[in-house]
């Protein structure tokens, strides 16, 4: 969490610094701040989000500095708290994405030796550590502070009367953007799509003297290269282009963005290219672990294969495995990320290594922290996701999950090439889910007045369940529950009634009569009910209150679709409400913290 940026060379840094920390909030925004570097250094902070303290600002001169848009982990959210920090001189600022394990220790000792701290953060001990060490080289007093420092970082410090940055990492991300007699830094690639495209990932200990005409990476105190890469997102990408909110957007992007994931799997004669040859266990024997959204989309996963290859898989949360997972012998691994940054995914991952899986990622992140710890990596393409509530994102990891499966389905050849043509026509089937947004905003409409709202499916669409309530919980405030259908008889029973409603999945296949029973039993407690139904079983639906009809796909995609619907009354729900939906309160998208 926190996004830090940086930036040196020809132009005004201010405007610059703010561009690029809007692009960061969906790491966090409880509060933000920029250090702009000249002779002196001018730290203006508040707890406010990027644009009012861009507003409140007059013009500030300087060709360099850097800034920070923060989600608090130690001490509340404050102007004291926030980024950047200073040493006691106020000389030297530091922004830092991470957290400082042993901070309590160091704070200790330096205010012993007489350092005066301003703010309750874990960050502030690095300001004053390099105020200890420095000798008149910044790059020197960042190393001997930082090999004081257990825990996470990813930092930008910066000196007044020296023109560089000095940059450093450990399991937080950081690049650097290169540019003409100009040069950025950024915790991820979209903050700095603006101004250019060419990237330098940096490696885990890698520290790296930044200045306008030049980067120098080290690694162990000796000079290394390290790749330039071409990023392929577009400036647009990252722009809201004329939609209200950046999750709308991503909604509606969906069918191109399952499009474009295909065209990286299916080859032009219609056969699905093999990620996982047979020849090493298939998908025998797979664990496949996450966090959030990406957790259900690991659900899902497990119905699909388990489906259509008919091998057990086994799903964890990334965040309960770490302390009490046990790894099966033989496991075949996979870590769905889609930021390639989630600190428990990312744990999970080692441990899974140091178990001796060979572990494989689904990720959308090219030269993200995840990428670089699998063994093999399969890259969704969603493009940047800026809303904090993830859908593309989603349905990308979907698609990913078919496209690993169905070359190991144990269906004829004929089935085969249906199910394939039907994958293929997905984003067609979707953008008819896009097209009823009206109807469907007219569901969120009556739906938003409620505090308490149960979403329930079956099979495969019992995640997809709990996908629905997580994203209506996260942008609208709603409280929402999502249940297998069968279990809300076992407790939740006791909370329906006519304050209650209950968003049922009705799929077409062998779960739509054990649904039906379920809606009845519902209907009974006078919970008002929407039905999600499939076209051609609108006779089911009208058992419910009201239906939100879906077009009709194998069973097998109807995740897909049926989560596309969700997604829409999510947002309409919050709108509805007024929420401020692509950044909701308290949470933040990348969660690089345990
Ligand atoms: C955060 C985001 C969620 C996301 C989860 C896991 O909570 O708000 O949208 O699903 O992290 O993120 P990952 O990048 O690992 O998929």
């Amino acid at each position: 969490m926190c996004g830090i940026v940086g930036y040196i060379g020809r132009r005004q840094a201010q405007p610059v610094l703010f561009n690029c920390l809007s692009k960061l909030e969906y790491r966090g925004y409880d509060s933000c701040g920029i250090a702009l570097l000249g002779d002196s250094i001018q730290v203006c902070k508040d707890e406010v989000r990027v644009k009012a303290l861009e507003k409140a600002l007059p013009p500030i001169a300087g060709l360099a500095g850097i800034g920070h848009t923060r989600w608090a982990t130690h001490g509340e959210p404050s102007r004291a708290n926030a980024h950047p920090h200073c040493d006691c001189t106020g000389r030297i600022a530091v922004v830092h994405n991470g957290v400082i394990s042993n901070f309590q220790r160091l704070k200790d000792k330096l205010i012993s030796t007489g350092h005066v701290f301003a703010s309750e953060t874990d960050t502030e001990v690095l300001p004053h550590l390099i105020e200890s060490y420095y000798q008149g080289d910044l790059e020197e007093a960042v190393e001997r502070s930082l090999a004081d420092i257990e825990g996470s970082y990813a930092i930008i410090a910066v000196v007044a009367g020296e023109a560089k940055l000095v940059v450093a990492r450990k399991d937080s991300p950081l690049i650097i953007g290169i540019g003409d007699r100009e040069n950025f830094v950024a915790s991820d690639v979209p903050a700095i799509l603006d101004y250019t495209s060419r990237v330098v990932y940096l490696e885990d200990g890698d520290i790296a003297l930044v200045t306008a005409d030049g980067v120098r990476v080290r690694e162990n105190g000796a000079r290394i290269d390290r790749a330039e890469h071409l990023i392929q997102w577009s400036v647009a990408d990252a722009q809201k282009s004329g939609y209200e909110h950046f999750m709308l957007k991503e909604i509606h992007e969906q069918p191109r963005v399952i499009r474009d994931t295909l065209r990286e799997y299916i080859s032009a004669d219609g056969l699905a290219a093999e990620v996982i040859p047979s020849g090493e266990g298939g998908l025998e024997n797979m664990l496949i672990a996450a966090c959030g959204t990406s957790y259900h989309a690991a659900l899902i996963g497990k119905y699909i294969i388990e489906q259509l290859v008919r091998v057990p898989v086994k799903v964890e949360l990334a965040s309960e495995f770490n302390y009490c997972g046990q790894v099966p012998p033989g496991s075949n691994a996979l870590v769905i990320t889609q930021s390639g940054e989630t600190a428990d995914a990312l744990k999970t991952m080692k441990k899974l290594k140091e178990a001796g899986c060979q572990v494989l990622a689904i990720t959308n992140v090219v030269g993200s922290t995840a990428s670089r710890i699998a063994d093999h990596v399969i890259y969704t393409r969603a493009g940047p996701e800026i809303s904090v509530a993830a859908t593309k994102s989603f349905i990308s990891q979907l698609v990913a999950l078919y496209w690993m499966a169905l070359p190991h389905a144990r269906v004829d050849l004929r089935t085969l090439d249906e199910l394939i043509m039907e994958l293929r026509q997905l984003p067609a089937r979707v953008q008819e889910v896009l097209d009823n947004e009206a109807a469907i905003r007219e569901h969120a409409r009556r739906l938003a007045r409620f505090n308490d709202v149960f979403f329930i499916g079956r099979g495969a669409n019992y995640p997809v369940a709990l996908e629905g309530a997580l994203k209506l919980k996260e942008v609208s405030y709603i409280h929402a529950e999502g249940y297998a259908a069968g279990e809300l008889k076992h407790g939740p029973f006791a909370l329906l009634g006519a304050e209650a409603p209950v968003v049922a999945i009705l799929a077409s296949d062998h779960t739509g009569e054990a649904m039906l029973t379920s809606i009845k039993e519902i209907r009974a407690r006078k919970s008002p009910l929407i039905a999600v139904v499939e076209e051609g079983n609108e006779a089911a639906g009208e058992i419910a209150d009201s239906a939100i009809i879906v077009p009709r796909v194998n069973q097998v995609f109807s995740p897909v679709i049926n989560t596309v619907a969700l997604q829409l009354l999510a947002y309409y729900a919050a709108r509805e409400r007024g929420c401020p939906i692509d950044f909701p309160r308290n949470l933040a998208k990348s969660v690089t913290v345990e």
